[in-house]
Order: C-alpha cells, then structure tokens, then sequence
C-alpha cells in the first residue's frame, strides 16, 4: 500500500515554509510510511527536476546550518510536480492520471491518498468539485481518499455552513481534515495531559476552586504585508474563531471516555455550545475592540480602517462545571512581546489565620501555562518569607520543557500531517465545531463591523493592548497577567 500527499497550490508560501519543512523532517525521523510520494499541484509549469530544485533551495534557506544536503538527496526523489489548474477539469482528469501512473508504480493496489489544499481558501469549494467530479474522492478498501482544509474556514457562519455542505456533497467527514496549527503544538496538546492525566488538578478544575481564566496570544509581529489578508480578517477571524478557542475547549471541556477523534470533539462542541450568547449591547459589555495606532497607515489598509488588530473578549460558559466563571480570551499584534499562555486564577482562600494578614492583601494560586515561546508550567503559591515574623510571598513552581526533555519542540505541522496521512483526526475540527465557533464570533463580528461602536481604542505597538482593556477588566475586579515570557 503506498502513500501520495498531493499539495494544491505547491509554490505557495505556506508550502515551501511549513509543509514541505515538516515531510522532510517527518522523513529524517523515519516517520512517514512507505512507499511515499508527493506531489505537488499548481498553475507555474515546472518540471519534477524544477520544483526539487526550488525546494531544496527554500529549504536550505530555513533550516541554515541544520541542513542535510545528503538527507535531502534520499528525500528529493519522493517529490514530483504536476503542471494544473484548479479552476480547469482537464488539470483534474490529467492530475488523476498522472497519480494513477505513480501508483502504479510504486505497488500493484492502488494507494492511499491525502489532498492537501494549500490554496488560497477562495478556491477550497472548487478544488473539491473538481476532485469530486474527476472520480478522485471515492474510497476502497487501502485506498483512502482525505482531504486537509487550511484555515481560515470561512469568514462566519453561513460562509462556513456552504463550505461545510460543499464538501460533504464530495467527501465523507471522517475524510475531512481541517487544520487549526494550533492542534499540532506539544505545548496545546499537553493541556489535556496536564489535565486529565494528573489525579491532583482534575478535583479542582472547576467554579468552586477557579476564579476566572485568561487565554492571551499576544503577537510583537505587526500586519506588515499580510494586511490585505487581515483587513478582511481582523483579530477575531485571525485569532480567536481558532486557535483561542480551541485553547479554550481544551482548557475547560468534560473528560473524553478516550482520546479518539469522535470522543474528543464531541465535548469540544458540548462546551462551545454551552458559551453564552451575546446580544450587541452584552458584546458592547463585554469586549474591548484595539487597533495599534499606526494601523492605518501599512499598505494596503484603508484610510480609517476600524478593523481590530487587538481584542479581549469575555465569555461565560453556561454549564456545572463553569458557571460564573468567566474566561478572558484576548489576542493582539504589535503588542509587548510574543507570548500565547492560559492563566488559570485560583480563588482566594476563604479566612487566613495569621495576623494582619488577609486574602485582599495577597494574590490567590495561580496556574500559568505557558504555550510559547518559553513553553511550560508554572504555579504560583504564596511562601513564608525567612527570617520574618509571617511575611508571605508568592513563589512558584516551575516546569519547563526544555529542561526536562532534550531537543526541540516539533514544529506543529509535522504533527499534524503525520496524523492525516495515518488517519487520525482527533487534533482536527469537525464541521459542527467550526460551525459552533463560529456561531460566538459572528454576533461579536457583526456588532464590531457595526455602526454603533465608532472608532476602536488605539494603542502603541510595543504595549498590551489599549488602555481600555486594563481598565475594562478591573471594573470586573482582575487584572491581566502581563508578563512576558523570559525565553
Ligand atoms: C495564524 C494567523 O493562523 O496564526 C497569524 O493567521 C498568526 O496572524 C499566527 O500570526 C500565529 O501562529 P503562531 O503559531 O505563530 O502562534
């Protein structure tokens, strides 16, 4: 049984810098199951020899010093290219052909195959009419037919709903594979672990010991060139449809029986279910909507462009576990430094014994789990200072990876391919959890797109977000856990 990876839209950007990136050190590692191709698909006409070369050149540009000139040569003759377009059914027919041509090659029955699309998303529904009318999607026994879907998927919900159903009238779901890169971090997955792996967190890990979480994936980067892109994304399709709310899920979900695709996502979607429902005047309340003061001035932003380039949200989720808690979820670029972390804020002790001392004069325990760049664990609890009569301070426990385990973090990528050529969805989106993620943004979306908000806060690049948001929090009685992360 072989196995072909087919790369549509292969001189892409994201191509060359994560995907081909990640096969090759899937294949250093000895990971990637044989007999394997790939191929890559897009409109340039170049020859296998041409895009090889193209890619040894790009990759050798990423990895500097790391690469292995004579590993590259054991890696190059997996790597074909055919010449198509995906908006014409003769590339389709002649692409089909030309994998069957490989396969045969390769094994005498058939061969498994995984479509990545890596296009822009405009043409995500086309790419799979045409494989659907090409014959390409149909499965048999050792031949399965998946497909991965690159982000963003859809920019609301009805956008995602006829992506959904444009598919589904191509490929099955468990065929489908939509990417969050997020899913693919060690650091991500190990909040599951952490959680649910530990006999010592789980009891506590609700409204009665947790007094609020705040997710951040604060960015130093600016829009810079993408800016385009992000003037029809903003900070809450960008940022928080995805990544933050997955972080979310897996911060505050219900025990899957397993770790198995349909078990996980299906407490995903319970919990996302379970947020509250914003009405415009509660998404007034309950947001602040940032732009960094020199937004408007990139190419390619319009002159008073309100789009948010910064957002701190408040949820509540409605069920028993996380009642009255709320989760903070606040993403921003241009902000103090880049750190994605989930702050998990412990409540008070309810009466301290030693004198002159009182809970509002100390910090409550807190969890901080740091996704990156300084990934690890930290819990902060309050000691007695030496040599003083009942001084207390908090200190912290602390875990990081890169002392505990040798070498570096894998890029998420190669996770995640890994696992949809093997078959595994579990670290993928669902259709009904993209629907349901979505179906918090857009209310929030639709009242920031509004006439009724005005301009957004300004803040300078280099801070944390605009000074509303600091305010914001504090009237609800906590503060944002800036700190930046020391790497
Ligand atoms: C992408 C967004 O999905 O995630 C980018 O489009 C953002 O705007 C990026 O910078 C962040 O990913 P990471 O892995 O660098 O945190």
């Amino acid at each position: 049984m072989s196995y072909t990876v087919v790369i549509f839209g292969a001189s892409g950007d994201l191509t060359a810098r994560k995907l081909i990136l990640a096969l090759f050190e899937l294949h250093r590692k000895e990971r990637l199951p044989r007999p394997m191709r790939i191929v890559g698909f897009s409109r340039t006409p170049m020859s296998d020899a041409d895009w090889r070369k193209k890619l040894e050149e790009s990759t050798r540009t990423f990895l500097k010093e790391a690469f292995d000139p004579a590993l590259w040569e054991t890696f190059a003759p997996l790597v074909h290219y055919h010449a198509g377009d995906i908006e014409n059914s003769e590339s389709f027919i002649s692409l089909e052909q030309r994998l069957r041509q490989l396969e045969s090659e390769g094994s005498e029955d058939g061969g498994n195959r995984l479509y990545y699309l890596s296009t822009a998303p405009q043409f995500y529904a086309h790419a799979i009419e045409q494989l659907g009318n090409a014959g390409m999607s149909s499965e048999s026994e050792g031949n399965s037919r998946r497909v991965v879907i690159e982000k963003p998927f859809g920019t609301d919900l009805e956008s995602a709903r006829k992506l959904n159903e444009s598919i589904h009238r191509v490929f099955a779901e468990h065929q489908i594979y939509r990417i969050d890169h997020y899913l693919g971090k060690e650091t991500v997955n190990n909040v599951l672990v952490f959680r649910l792996a530990n006999t010592i967190f789980e009891p506590v890990w609700n409204r009665n010991y947790i007094e609020h979480i705040q997710i951040t994936a604060g960015e130093d980067g600016v829009v810079g060139r993408r800016a385009p892109y992000y003037e029809k994304a903003g900070v809450l399709r960008d940022m928080f449809q995805n990544h933050l709310l997955q972080l979310l899920t897996l911060t505050t979900m219900e025990a899957p029986s397993r770790f198995e695709a349909q078990a996980v996502r299906d407490e995903k979607v319970k919990v996302l279910r379970a947020i509250r429902a914003m009405s415009p005047n509660e998404v007034e309340r309950n947001t602040v909507r940032g732009q960094y003061r020199t937004y408007r001035n990139e190419a390619g932003v319009a002159p008073g462009s309100l789009v948010a380039t910064f957002g701190a949200v408040k949820l509540m989720i409605d069920n028993w576990r996380w009642k009255d808690v709320p989760v903070y979820l606040r993403s921003g670029k241009g902000m103090s430094c880049r750190t994605t972390q989930i702050l998990i804020q412990f409540r008070q002790p309810p009466h301290i014994m030693f004198q002159g001392h009182s809970p509002s004069t100390h910090p409550a325990n807190r969890l901080l789990i740091q996704i990156q760049p300084a990934e690890g664990i930290q819990l902060h609890f309050l000691t007695k200072v030496p040599d003083t009569e009942m001084k207390m301070r908090l200190t912290e426990f602390n875990f990081n990876f890169s002392n505990s385990f040798k070498g570096e973090l894998p890029e998420a990528y190669q996770r995640l391919l890994l696992d949809a050529i093997l078959g595994d969805a579990s670290l993928f989106a669902r259709s009904d959890e993209v629907e349901a993620a979505w179906d918090i943004i857009d209310p929030i979306q639709k009242t920031w797109d509004s006439d009724r908000l005005g301009d957004p806060d300004f803040y300078e690049i280099g801070s944390w977000g605009p000074g509303a948001a600091a305010k914001w929090i504090e009237q609800q009685g906590h503060h944002w856990f800036d700190l930046c992360p020391i790497v």
